[in-house]
């Protein structure tokens, strides 16, 4: 089973293979800001893929569009629950501003 490490957190969690990162975390009782649910209508799961980015389903053009609302977006951004988990990763999880 995958296993996602979230560095600021130091944890490991396991996760069903094509889960997405989001549910990973909830099904794990940690919390992961979702305000609008998980249908990428928001940008409050922002994580920041440290490693393994190549076992992540890959990006659409609609989470590509709502990450440019997201603070401190970087070129390894995702959304947590657009990101399909399909093996070992390494996330962080960004400072929300407010
Ligand atoms: S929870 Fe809103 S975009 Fe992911």
């Amino acid at each position: 089973m995958p296993r996602i490490r979230i560095k600021d957190r130091d944890t490991i969690i396991e996760c069903k293979e094509g889960k997405s990162i989001l549910h990973a975390i909830l099904d794990a009782g940690m919390e992961l800001e979702h305000a609008c649910g998980g249908v990428c209508a928001c940008s409050t799961c922002h994580v920041i893929v440290e490693e393994g980015d190549e076992h992540l389903s890959e990006k659409s053009f609609d989470e590509d569009d709502r990450l440019d609302m997201a603070e401190g977006v970087t070129l390894r951004s995702r959304l947590g629950c657009q990101a399909k988990v399909h093996g070992d990763v390494t996330i962080r999880i960004p400072d929300k501003p407010y």
